[in-house]
């Protein structure tokens, strides 16, 4: 960058936009607190709104020739599927995830895969080389074609990328970045968003595939930029339980497939490895069927999933009642404890309730209300649910049982486990009989209940 075209620093607010040359804690516009972040003064070209002249001309929408956009395969069959097939030219990915979960590591898989046919660069601002080498090492995977810079200053990895124009390169991670420009520290919202957005323009203009590593959690409690997200055109997250050995990529925003779309992976010490059925894994095998525990059929973008939702109900002894959901919604327990005992005569306020959902997974759609509560009744009652049986569903305030989107698909995954009995709302019925399984479908809450008497 020149000196005379080197930009001032300014700091603009994420609500309102306004602008102020010297940060301050309430934004002058608006009045809002600690939303001043720095910015790059844009110098305002004199061109830009100079009047009608200069209108970009309009296309009809049917004249555009609509193409599927070929697909990159990226070499990770599991990311290829959360991706929605795999990379798209010039498409900017971000991969969040906490610390440690396994972002480097499978983007390193990927790139030594994709290396053979394509040139590819690995930016690193986290690790040293040797380090990187070490890894790539460790996994066992062929990295002879990958090019790696270790770098954190956003004006020379973008000189590279504009040298080299790779067809893929990995940032690992953009909360190491900086720019000159600003005097944020690396890592602070007006430094992620500057250069991300810097580099996605490059990476657009170039047709180079682009993928961000980030520190953000999906509640984006970590180093804040949820700002990321309107940036770039996919946002992947990677998720799984520290103490277990899976992770998931999940699709939370992508625009060129479907989101909720899920990866699932094994942790093992030559890397990360595909996991081809993934519904064994959320199941914990007990021997004969055991109180407190429901297996119910999630649905995880376009595959069903089979997850094991495990109860303990026991007497408490506190002032208040504990109620506590591990994948579960927490929120929704007390709200379907309530309908429990409104509408099925089952109480539970004396009683202390746990709920687990086996293997890390999480589960937010509301199908799980009636495993949820299957579960409870079965730990208060100390009667197990009966072996193969499966169950998902919403339930209402009202004591209804809600359907839940692809019934149908559901139900073949669980009798293709070898399920044979399923307990699902009357309208998730299926019409023609699904082979090997009987399917109980109940309205209400309490016709459930007293199914399992
Ligand atoms: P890493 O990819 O460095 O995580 P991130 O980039 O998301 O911070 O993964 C680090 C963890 O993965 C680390 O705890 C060790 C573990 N691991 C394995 O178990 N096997 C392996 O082959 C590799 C490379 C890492
Ligand atoms: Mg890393």
């Amino acid at each position: 960058m020149t000196k005379a075209a080197r930009a001032k620093s300014i700091y603009a607010c994420t609500e309102c936009g306004a602008t102020a040359t010297k940060w301050q804690g309430q934004c002058p516009g608006c009045a809002q607190w600690n939303t001043m972040v720095e910015a790059i003064a844009e110098p305002a070209a004199r061109s830009r709104h100079a009047g009608v002249a200069g209108a970009s001309a309009l296309t009809p929408l049917a004249r555009i020739a609509a193409r599927e956009a070929p697909r990159m395969e990226s070499g990770v069959a599991e990311l290829d599927r959360a991706l929605g097939g795999g990379f798209v030219s010039g498409q900017v990915a971000l991969i969040g995830g906490d610390p440690g979960i396994g972002k480097s590591t499978v983007l390193l898989q990927s790139l030594a895969a994709m290396s053979a046919a394509r040139s590819t660069l690995y930016v690193t601002g986290e690790e040293s080389v040797e380090q990187v080498a070490l890894r790539a090492q460790r996994l066992g995977v062929e990295t002879a074609a990958v090019n790696l810079l270790a770098e954190t200053q956003l004006e020379r990895v973008r000189a590279a990328l504009e040298r080299e124009k790779p067809e893929v390169a990995v940032i690992d991670s953009i909360h190491t970045l900086f720019s000159d420009v600003l005097a944020s520290a690396p890592g602070s919202v007006a430094q992620v968003r500057e250069c991300a957005a810097q580099l996605t323009r490059l990476a657009k203009a170039q047709g180079t595939t682009l993928v961000l590593v980030g520190h953000v959690t999906k509640e984006g409690a970590l180093a804040g930029p949820r700002v990321l997200e309107h940036i770039v055109d996919t946002v992947l997250y990677f998720e799984g339980d520290p103490n277990s050995s899976f992770r998931l990529i999940r699709a939370f925003k992508n625009r060129f497939g479907p989101v909720n779309e899920i990866g699932v992976f094994a942790m093992t010490e030559k890397g990360l490895r595909g996991v081809t059925n993934p519904s064994a894994l959320f199941l914990s095998h007990h021997r004969e069927a055991v109180p407190g525990s429901c297996i119910m059929v999630t649905n995880e973008g376009t595959r069903p999933l089979l997850v094991e939702i495990q109860a303990l109900v026991d007497d408490a002894h506190g002032q208040t009642p504990r109620r506590l959901a591990l994948g579960v919604e927490q929120n929704r327990l007390a709200m379907l404890l309530a309908a429990l005992h409104r509408h099925a005569g089952v109480a539970c306020y004396d009683q202390d309730v746990f709920v687990n959902a086996v293997g890390g997974v999480r589960i937010a759609e509301p199908a799980a209300d009636l495993p949820v509560l299957l579960a409870i009744v079965s730990s208060l009652r100390g009667r197990p649910l009966g072996e193969k049986l499966v169950a998902f569903g919403e339930v209402g305030l009202a004591g209804e049982v809600r359907p839940a989107p692809r019934g149908q698909e559901r139900l073949r995954e669980a009798a293709k486990l070898g399920f044979t009995r399923a307990l699902i709302p009357k309208a998730n019925a299926p019409r023609h009989a699904i082979e090997g399984i009987e399917i109980v479908a109940v309205e209400r809450l309490a016709d459930a209940i007293a199914v399992l008497r």
